[in-house]
């Protein structure tokens, strides 16, 4: 047994602040172990996005009305907390945007194919969710660049020395995961960002799986972009965020034009905004905007430091059980982990490993993880992953494990 729940987290009390734990699933209590897929919501952002539509709704920046100004003034508020959150140095720094994905194309559509060149080198990981190398593939196919990779030994651990071999100067930019969504991998991020500034590239962080579980801080990191969801960080579907650096953002052109992202506009010429809306063109997701704020006082107040460490004893709970089962393999045992345990059973496939979990109301991912290379690299065609969250609980490894043994049982 690994040490003891932290007295100052009451992981009971917390889950009553997530209505969807009050159901059972076919008659099962739910076992929620697909977090990094999406997180579930307290019922604080759902009151806060019930009362933007029930109460104060209506479209922000562009009022002069009361409901209006309220809906503006919360809107900006969340984005503030997002500053305050990842630390960055400004507001204009943070774009809201759909999420990670619209992030990631945004930097490549209009960084990239303002900055790459023929020739210039972009160097990925051998981890990355599809998300983080599709986007430069449809740049490579545009602009001719060349895409490399860094990679991984067999206990899924970032090759640091064998990344820094990629680096020379024709590398423009590293985009890279700081976890890995299929294996859980935490990347040493900061030590790479550092050496791809030492060869004037800059560097794009996939953050969706880290924010979740570890501080972020976008000064000590030096990270050019982040990016990362709002859903997986227990806010709304439909939105997220884009750090980058001022100077950047003020460099690069806009992503889509309409409403909001202009200064004025004639037929002859248009004068874009200032950050951050020279990147937001069109009616925002307000509530959901507003929601996510929610959510990032939700987790500061649970103390963020208190959830990682939470997550971090309930990580290493259940790597000892599952090695208990009959079986079992773990793909993927980096010596730095977060949150994540990908895995295959000798009897099973991971399908059906799913789907007989299901029965119990145990949820986990099954597939690919939207990361097929590094499946190829394992030579597998997918895994079953469980993902925490700050509400899962010893218990929920607990009955996670018998229904490991089931499934065995079925199988033998
Ligand atoms: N990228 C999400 C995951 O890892 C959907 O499951």
């Amino acid at each position: 047994m690994t040490s003891q729940p932290l007295s100052n987290y009451n992981v009971d009390e917390i889950r009553n602040d997530f209505p969807i734990f009050k159901q059972e699933i076919y008659g099962k209590p739910l076992t929620f172990l697909d977090s990094g897929a999406s997180a579930q919501k307290p019922q604080q952002v759902l009151d806060a996005i019930q009362k933007c539509y029930a109460e104060e709704y209506a479209n922000i920046h562009r009022g002069v009305y009361y409901l209006s100004q309220v809906g503006t003034q919360k809107y900006e508020d969340a984005r503030e907390k997002v500053q305050k959150f990842i630390n960055a140095r400004s507001h204009k720094e943070i774009i809201f945007l759909r999420g990670a994905t619209e992030a990631i194309n945004l930097v490549a559509q209009t960084w990239g194919r303002k900055y790459l060149t023929t020739g210039d080198e972009v160097v990925l990981s051998r981890m990355e969710h599809h998300s983080n190398i599709v986007p430069w593939q449809m740049l490579r196919d545009e602009k001719d660049i060349i895409i490399t990779v860094a990679p991984i030994d067999d206990k899924a651990n970032f090759l640091f020395e064998e990344f820094e071999k990629l680096l020379n100067e024709k590398v423009k930019l590293v985009a890279i995961t700081h976890i890995s969504n299929a294996l859980g991998t935490i990347t040493p991020i900061k030590k790479i960002i550092a050496a791809a500034h030492r060869v004037g590239a800059k560097v794009l962080v996939d953050g969706c799986q880290a924010v979740p579980h570890m501080r972020v801080d976008m000064q000590d990191l030096d990270a050019d972009f982040y990016v990362f969801s709002g859903h997986k960080l227990y806010g709304p579907t439909g939105v997220g965020v884009l750090y980058a650096k001022e100077e950047l953002l003020n460099a690069m052109p806009p992503y889509q034009g309409g409403g909001d992202m202009i200064r004025s506009v004639t037929f002859e010429e248009t004068i874009y905004n200032d950050l951050p809306h020279k990147f937001e063109a069109g009616t925002p997701h307000i509530a959901g905007g507003i929601g996510f704020g929610a959510a990032l006082d939700y987790v500061e107040n649970l103390g963020f430091e208190n959830i990682a460490r939470h997550e971090d004893q309930l990580l290493a709970y259940a790597l000892e059980k599952i090695q208990d089962v009959k079986g079992v393999h773990i793909v993927g045992q980096a010596d730095h982990m977060a949150g994540i345990i990908s895995f295959t059973m000798d009897l099973a496939h991971p399908h059906d490993i799913g789907t007989i979990l299901d029965q119990d109301g145990i949820c986990i991912r099954t597939g690919h993880h939207c990361a097929q290379p590094v499946m190829d690299f394992f030579d597998i065609p997918s895994t079953a992953r469980l993902s925490l969250g700050l509400y899962n609980t010893r218990q929920d490894i607990d009955r996670f494990v018998e229904g490991l043994n089931k499934v065995n049982r079925i199988f033998s």
